[in-house]
């Protein structure tokens, strides 16, 4: 079955979808977009993603175009088109089509496009499996904290770690870890302490991480926002992931070292839970 997709007001099949060659976000990677995932046909935590869209729109001095209801109103006739239950809305802002030059064009027609893809969300097999990380050097820019479509390094660090026979890579930069390839990363220590990195340009402030880290206070447990490195996670009792597209994944392996008992810990499993609940408690 063909999909339908959304290009610049347009809803089409997605093999009559048409962008330019001189597309910038083609060209210069000069767009920035978002993931927000859908749960029994409905969006989770869809306001932060586009105040998260807005933000790095702004960052970038990306003309937007469209307002928020705009795009609430095209996602949600997308996932009706679809039939969409379980997955999730890709949505991708760029500075539209210009002859290329390295210079913004003067006056930009940015272009958005979004697409939906099904995916099997509440009962993925790696929730009671859990997944094994391996570690990458993190090669990417300085502003990580910008969700652009650059994600070249990314893409490697994913395909090293599967190369490697794991599930995912976990980035380290001067000693410590950045994030996972398209997560954020979380370890629990031996005093139970959840330890997470704390924001700034070297991550992408993770919306589900946002979300996990309020539960954090209604569960009274310890939090520390701090760099962790690899040799803590591997002496951790747990570990795990976040992400729109994972919810909270558990962590049972690091570079071939086992994680506590090599089995998906409990906070993980609790903060997953209390996630799904409240997400889809809010969800719209
Ligand atoms: N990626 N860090 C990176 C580098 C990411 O690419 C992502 C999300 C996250 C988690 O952010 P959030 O909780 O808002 O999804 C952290 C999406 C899912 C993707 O690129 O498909």
């Amino acid at each position: 079955m063909t999909r339908t997709v959304y290009v610049n007001g347009a809803f089409v099949p997605e093999d009559e979808a048409k962008i330019s060659v001189f597309d910038r976000g083609f060209l210069f990677s000069d767009g920035v977009y978002e993931v927000s995932t859908v749960v029994h046909g409905k969006l989770l935590d869809n306001p932060a993603h586009l105040a998260r869209l807005r933000r790095s729109m702004s960052e970038l001095n990306l003309p937007s175009p469209a307002t928020d209801e705009e795009i609430v109103a095209a996602q949600k006739k997308l996932i009706e088109q679809n039939s969409l239950e379980e997955g999730a809305v890709y949505l991708q802002v760029s500075r539209g089509a210009a002859d290329r030059d390295f210079a913004f064009p003067a006056n930009p027609k940015p272009s958005l496009v979004m697409f939906t893809q099904p995916k099997n969300l509440l009962h993925a097999p790696q929730v009671s499996e859990g997944i094994k990380i391996v570690s990458v050097p993190d090669i990417r820019w300085k502003r990580r904290d910008i969700k652009t479509v650059s994600l070249l390094a990314q893409s490697l660090a994913k395909q090293a770690a599967l190369d490697a026979g794991a599930n995912d890579a976990w980035m380290v930069e001067d000693g410590y870890v950045t994030e996972g390839s398209s997560n954020n990363a979380f370890i629990v220590d031996q005093n139970g302490t959840l330890i997470t990195r704390q924001l700034g340009n070297e991550i992408l402030p993770g919306i589900t991480r946002a979300s996990v880290l309020r539960l954090t206070e209604i569960e009274s447990i310890k939090l520390e926002e701090r760099a962790f490195t690899i040799a803590e996670a591997c002496a951790a009792q747990e570990a795990f992931i976040t992400s729109a597209t994972t919810f909270v994944w558990p962590v049972v392996s690091i570079d071939g070292h086992t994680v506590g008992d090599g089995k998906p810990g409990p906070v993980a499993g609790k903060l997953r839970e209390l996630y799904i609940e409240t997400a889809l408690a809010r969800a719209d």
